[in-house]
């Protein structure tokens, strides 16, 4: 598939032109005039005046002769968003089957944010898009399965304006998936996602697509995108903080080794953690110039490796759940055919960690005597300071290192926050086990995203070589 031409704006004896996709025009009397260019350089020609029919003949024979783009002078474009916008409404509605509509929206989707794309600090362009948020959260409300075919699972190009499309879809799906009967989030995320790349438009196409190495200089402006991005949005009335977070902190890392701001943690906003998660995944399985795509179960496998230290684990973990179903009740969504959906639970959590090299030896310079242990053991939190892969008292397994007179060390898939508190049974000789309340005391992040944990017995527990 060709990587579809990135259309631009131009301005033309002081009339500003915006260009469309031939396919986003409706079959219908055309509310607006359209306009062909001869090339990059040319100068604009009328093809249809607005009042002339334009039907699928005209369509047909456009796309034979590949022009695939129109354009229509800046002040005629709110009647291009309206009609795009009634189309959607349309479409969301109507009966049919729901992969068709959901390929119809998409492309309808994505006309809208091209045209975004192309009109730099036009408030209407933005507010189109986030209109056109909210209808497809009430369609993710109304009809959960047709706007779960709005995710594009299939090979496909990385394109930012289909991609910006995805992420939305994607998030609406993961929000449901976390916070069900969320109804006040779910138009702003779904926004968010439609909105999150637009400072895009402030790097080169050369950079975005580029196949070599980026020298520092271009990778300055891939970084500038998403306070680019904010600072565009921020202008624009109506549009909510949660939007605007998704823009701007989408590239932050757990760990704090994102981009723009590095911050980490808690302090990255829920939703931007969120698309985080939707945005990798969707670039991991498009076709870039310079990479092949990886089926789904191969990018949520990659993106594993990023537990904890890129991805707010609670949400990678219900993102797996979401691409898992949607496989499941449809295989033919997923590109490699047969590839049996890898479970992504805990267990694959922790026979991914159990390959990894074991810790060094000989660092352990405490004063109290401690003994290698090497096993696995069942733990449960009784508190936790952050969102993680289970709830409070929901037993998991954790690797024990070594045992001490005042605690352990464990190795864990995802590193938990200083203060939480635990339960960890530990198994008795000749059978039964003793349960023993500790404290996380130190965490080490390790560079596969698993974390090794210092935990410190509560005050009155029983040591636990007494016990073993
Ligand atoms: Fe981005």
């Amino acid at each position: 598939m060709d990587q579809p031409a990135s259309p631009s704006s131009f301005v033309h004896d002081g009339r500003r032109y915006l260009p469309v996709r031939a396919t986003s025009i409706d079959h219908c009397r055309l509310p607006m005039d359209l306009f062909l260019r001869n090339g990059p350089a040319g100068e604009p020609t009328l093809y249809r005046s607005a009042g002339i029919e334009f039907t699928p003949q005209d369509a047909a024979r456009l796309a034979e002769n590949e022009a695939e783009i129109l354009y229509i002078p800046a002040q005629q474009h709110g009647v291009y968003r309206s009609m795009i916008g009634q189309r959607l409404a349309r479409l969301i509605t109507c009966p049919g089957p729901a992969a068709t509509r959901a390929r119809e929206v998409r492309v309808s989707c994505a006309g809208l944010i091209e045209d975004l794309l192309a009109s730099p600090g036009q408030a209407e362009a933005a507010q189109a898009v986030a209109e056109v948020g909210a209808q497809l959260a009430r369609w993710a409300s109304a009809d959960a399965e047709g706007f779960s075919q709005l995710l594009d699972m299939s090979v496909h190009d990385f394109y930012t304006a289909t991609h910006m499309v995805n992420v939305a879809a994607g998030c609406g799906l993961l929000l449901r998936a976390i916070r069900p009967n969320d109804r006040a989030l779910l138009p702003l995320i779904v926004q968010g996602g439609l909105l999150h790349d637009v400072g895009k438009r402030g790097v080169p196409e050369t950079i975005l697509t580029k196949t070599g190495r980026l020298d520092p200089e271009e990778w300055q402006a891939i970084r500038r995108h998403p306070r680019i991005g904010f600072e565009e949005l921020r202008a624009v009335s109506g549009l909510d903080p949660v939007v605007l977070e998704m823009a701007r902190d989408h590239h932050e890392r757990l760990d704090g080794h994102g981009y723009p701001n590095e911050v980490s943690g808690e302090k990255i906003s829920f939703a931007a953690r969120l698309c985080a998660v939707v945005d990798v995944y969707d670039a991991l399985t498009s076709s870039r110039p310079y990479r092949k795509p990886l089926s789904p179960v191969a990018a949520l496998g990659v993106m594993a490796e990023g537990v904890g230290t890129h991805f707010d684990p609670g949400i990678l973990t219900a993102w797996c759940g979401v691409v898992q179903g949607l496989i499941a009740r449809d295989p033919s969504r997923a590109p490699v055919a047969g590839e049996a959906p890898q479970k992504l639970t805990l267990d694959s959590f922790i026979q991914h960690f159990e390959r990894a090299a074991p810790p060094a030896s000989g660092a352990d310079r405490r004063r109290h005597p401690r003994f290698k242990y090497n096993t696995l053991l069942k733990a449960s939190f009784q508190s936790l300071g952050r969102p993680c892969p289970v709830r409070v008292g929901e037993e998991f397994p954790v690797i024990a290192l070594d045992l001490g007179q005042s605690g352990l060390r464990i190795r864990m898939p995802w590193p938990p926050a200083l203060g939480d508190t635990m339960t960890v049974e530990l198994p008795r000789k000749g059978g039964g086990a003793i349960r023993q309340h500790a404290r996380v005391v130190r965490v080490t992040v390790n560079p596969d995203g698993s974390a090794h944990v210092g935990l410190q017995y509560e005050a009155g527990a029983k040591p636990a070589t007494r016990a073993a």
